[in-house]
């Protein structure tokens, strides 16, 4: 009985622990990324964008989402056969400041800054490889790395063996930054749309009352 319980009680330290694997255990990291980007179907592997301003910035690719751009991420680290790499994305400071749902944690499974609860893409091989990814339309316009993190075979939970972060940054443009014109049509529908319908409505009801 006693040994029993002493039995789960170590076992559920043993899971603590693993819940509570921090960055520090993967560092430094082995694997390097490399970011290319596909922009209005041109594609190009800028030098790395680390320094930057979002409003200013001339080295910060900016993707569209309405435009299907993509990023494709070339990743370079030992090869451990049977584990698999996970991509996710993470918020710049600047994107995670005074936002407690894009909070750092050193905890990785807690962390919000980066995805790391919901990876972009997992089972990837260890090693070389690369992924193409199009974000999706749910993506904040927000300035952005991209983390990989190598997950063990068969750990639950998840524990991670080793990582690596691209050094350059990204930026999701927002969907007002499409052309002016485009965007003032827009608006004179949406301004025109629903005085249409009033009119509509009060014809209806003077006119056309039974
Ligand atoms: C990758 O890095 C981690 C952390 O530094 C280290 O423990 C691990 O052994 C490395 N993996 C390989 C295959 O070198
Ligand atoms: C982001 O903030 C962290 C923690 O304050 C800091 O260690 C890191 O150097 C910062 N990164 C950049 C690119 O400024």
């Amino acid at each position: 009985m006693l040994r029993a319980s002493l039995l789960l009680a170590l076992l559920g330290l043993c899971s603590l622990a693993a819940a509570q694997q921090t960055y520090s255990s993967v560092q430094p990291s082995n694997y390097t990324l490399t970011l290319s980007f596909t922009l209005d179907g041109v594609t190009t592997t800028p030098a790395p964008c680390t320094q930057f301003d979002p409003s200013t910035s001339t080295c910060l690719p900016q993707g569209s989402v309405p435009d299907g751009d993509s990023i494709t991420i070339a990743y370079s680290g030992p090869a451990t056969p049977g584990n698999t790499v996970s991509l996710m994305f993470c918020y710049s400071n600047t994107s995670s400041v005074n936002r407690a749902w894009r909070k750092y944690n050193a905890v990785i499974s807690e962390d919000k800054k980066c995805n790391v609860a919901k990876p972009f893409k997992t089972g990837l091989p260890t090693g070389e490889g690369s992924f193409k990814w199009t974000p999706g339309p749910n993506s904040a316009p927000s300035t952005y790395q991209i983390q990989l993190l190598e997950v063990v075979a068969g750990s639950d939970p998840t524990t991670y063996a080793a990582s690596g972060k691209s050094e350059g940054y990204y930026q999701i443009i927002p969907i007002d930054s499409r052309p002016t014109w485009l965007m003032a049509l827009v608006g004179v529908f949406c301004t025109v749309g629903p005085i249409t319908l009033a009119g509509f409505f009060t014809y209806e009801k003077i006119y056309k009352k039974d």
